[in-house]
């Protein structure tokens, strides 16, 4: 699975890497890092709430 990041959309509420630390890499100032993220095996569940929970919708699953 995986993420596709839309870094424009990104206004900094940091649900992302509230619910998925390890997934969602923030910036000095709260903001999402740029660049899709591979999401592994075991990290699924967590990354998929994650990017539902952003909402501005700047994160996309790819489920391929
Ligand atoms: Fe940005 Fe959404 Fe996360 S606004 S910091 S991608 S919850």
């Amino acid at each position: 699975m995986r993420i596709i990041v839309h870094k424009a959309k990104c206004q900094g509420h940091a649900r992302c890497s509230a619910q998925a630390p390890d997934v969602f890499k923030l910036d000095d100032e709260g903001y999402i890092l740029p660049g899709d993220i591979e999401v592994a095996e075991g990290e699924q569940l967590l990354a998929s709430r994650g990017a539902r929970s952003c909402p501005e919708r700047a994160l996309e699953l790819d489920p391929t």
